[in-house]
């Protein structure tokens, strides 16, 4: 959710911000803007649309800047409402939501002064000259206790042209020392380089950046010490290796995800303390939101029939203001891609004070989640540029579903591993036969809404199968327990409605099936996903996949690929953008 990046050292700001927006770009793609000192005067540029438009910019001369990419909260994604935001000597960048800006707005009003934009973030800029005598690290430390919210926000002030301070509250912010200067993004892999030192700003710390320096400041004020992430910069440079489109490519990788993660599970280095912990576990608690929601949703079912202890799954946004039971021995697991999702993180912080052990499921490795975790466990997908998760999902699955087996064998229990370790070579085949998706586009392409059924596991694939449906293709459309259709649902099926039945349990499958004969009864067009062939001939069945069999506990980490193809295909063949949907952003930063 937004973006930021700024430079102060011996080389040209401009090129260097420009560089790191591009690369910030998953996480918003409303507007852009810039502002480059050059000694005391700011040369700015904003646009509406994506950092593309801000190329002119290239032209500022200056060695110190900020710059943001935008995902609109408050105001819409105009050039007004694009930071930096300028009041008198300041320019600021922000990322999160300040909550009581209507409160110091009117104060700022009452003071006679003039808002230009509708934005939250501009309050922060008039707040900052108000308080400004001479020290810009002073103002912001003023400035930040009137703010409720969140914020990562990057300041430049003119009478100070060399420095740049910074202040972190939730929204994250990393700082990379390098031999040429002083860098910081929202993330590390928009400035990492050879040889560069990263410090990550924890909560509620401040810094101020200038003359080759970083220093770091507490809450109390006080400079305090940093060890650096032990960070080596990424092999995998996103690039789209032919593919038109990342998620098409990431899709491409989900094999090679699964069988990286498997071997980084294997290799935990952490296992016996963490066996010791899953020992004594009574309660497991699975916090998330959107897709890792539904891995965790996913498995559930997977701890459920192999430990036997009671999962709950809450999305992280519900979890955080419901007062939970957290009872002595809850393990509290939280899945996120990013580790950087406002409400997960939220959510795992409450259930860590109240004493639960918190492991963390994330696919970086210096996340906000990963720092706060008791446990890490990596999803080795590697980097995920699309906003629609794909390969992120699977590799989650596999993880979860290996800690399902670590908790069952602590409980005594027996466990599969056989079946768990063939699935980089299934999801092969499984990629193979999705691509069979393809032909079905036609029938959705102007669908007044979709609907994917399932039991089991396989509802939980058909929830993950709806959402990147909805998320890349603009359809409206929902996954539903096939038994519950006809208590309401069911008035919607008209005529040419596409239904996706998720078929892979043969215990399941006959109950799934008279769902799906009450949709073809009255005019659905139904497909199918399956691992069992008796079914693809039935006369219902319009067209379907037929996937290999990994057992009904795990096969959303299968029957999901397809799902997710049929996205794809239908966003493409619509005219829709899959890698950068509209209104969305790839890290959820805000609440
Ligand atoms: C997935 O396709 C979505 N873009 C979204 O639901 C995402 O999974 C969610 O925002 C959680 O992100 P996280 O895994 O980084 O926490």
């Amino acid at each position: 959710m937004c973006g930021i990046v700024g430079y102060t050292g011996r080389r040209q700001a401009a090129p260097i911000l420009l560089e790191g927006l591009k690369k910030l770009e998953y996480r918003g793609y409303d507007s852009a803007g810039v502002a480059v000192l050059d000694g005391n005067a700011l040369q700015v540029m904003k646009r509406a649309g994506s950092v593309e438009n801000l190329s002119a910019a290239q032209a500022f001369a200056g060695s110190v800047g900020i710059g943001h990419t935008r995902w609109a909260t408050h105001g819409a994604p105009t050039k007004e409402n694009a930071h930096p935001h300028i009041f008198g000597r300041i320019a600021l960048v922000h990322n999160g939501i300040i909550e009581n800006m209507k409160a110091l707005k009117e104060e700022c009003l009452a003071r006679g002064e003039k808002f230009v934009s509708e934005t939250d973030s501009e309050v922060i800029a008039h707040l900052l000259e108000g308080y400004y005598e001479g020290d810009i690290l002073a103002a912001l430390k003023k400035t930040a206790a009137r703010l409720t919210g969140s914020f990562a926000l990057a300041v430049l002030c003119t009478e100070e042209p060399r420095k740049i301070a910074l202040a972190r509250r939730s929204s994250p912010l990393v700082v990379g020392r390098a031999e040429d200067g002083i860098y910081l993004a929202s993330d590390i892999p928009a400035i990492a380089a050879k040889g560069m030192t990263i410090y990550a700003l924890e909560e509620k710390e401040f810094a101020l950046l200038g003359e080759g320096e970083a220093h770091f400041y507490g809450e109390d004020g006080r400079e305090i010490e940093k060890k650096p992430l032990e960070y080596s910069i990424e092999e995998d440079v996103p690039e789209k290796r032919g593919f038109r489109h990342f998620m098409r490519k990431e899709m491409s990788e989900i094999p090679q995800s699964i069988a990286n993660t498997q071997q980084i599970m294997h290799a935990y280095p952490q296992i016996s303390a963490l066996r010791e912990v899953l020992c004594h576990a009574e309660y497991l608690h699975i916090v998330a939101c959107g897709t890792a929601y539904h891995s965790g949703l996913c498995a559930k079912v997977a701890f459920e029939a192999l430990a036997r202890i009671p999962v709950e799954v809450t999305v992280a946004s519900e979890y955080r203001y419901r007062d939970p039971i957290i009872r002595k021995n809850t393990l509290i697991v939280a899945v996120s891609q990013s580790g950087e999702t406002a409400d997960t993180l939220a959510a795992a912080e409450l259930a860590k004070r109240s004493g639960a052990t918190l492991v963390a499921v994330t696919n970086v490795r210096y996340s906000s989640l990963a720092r706060l975790a008791d446990f890490v466990l990596f999803t080795a997908a590697g980097r995920e540029i699309a906003v629609a998760a794909t390969k992120s999902f699977n590799a989650q699955l596999v993880l979860l579903y290996a800690l399902a087996e670590e908790l069952a064998r602590a409980k005594g229990r027996g466990a599969c591993g056989a079946e768990l370790l063939s699935l980089p070579a299934l999801a092969e085949e499984a990629l193979s036969a999705s691509e069979g998706v393809r032909a079905w586009t036609p029938h959705f392409l102007s669908a007044k809404s979709v609907f994917f059924l399932g039991r089991g596991a396989d509802y939980c694939a058909a929830l993950e199968g709806s959402l990147k449906l909805k998320e890349i293709s603009y359809l409206p459309s929902e996954g539903y327990p096939a038994g519950e259709l006809k208590h309401g649902t069911l008035a919607l099926i008209e005529e040419g409605t596409p239904v996706v039945a998720i078929l892979t349990s043969s215990r399941l499958a006959e109950k799934t099936m008279n769902a799906v004969h009450e949709t073809y009864a009255r005019g659905a067009k139904v497909f199918l996903v399956t691992s069992l062939p008796e079914y693809c001939k039935r006369r219902e069945i319009v067209s379907s996949v037929l996937l290999p069999d990994c057992g009904e506990i795990f096969s959303p980490a299968l029957s999901v690929i397809p799902l997710q193809a049929l996205a794809y295909y239908v966003s493409v063949a619509r005219g829709c953008d899959p890698d950068k949907p509209r209104n969305l952003a790839k890290s959820v930063t805000v609440e």
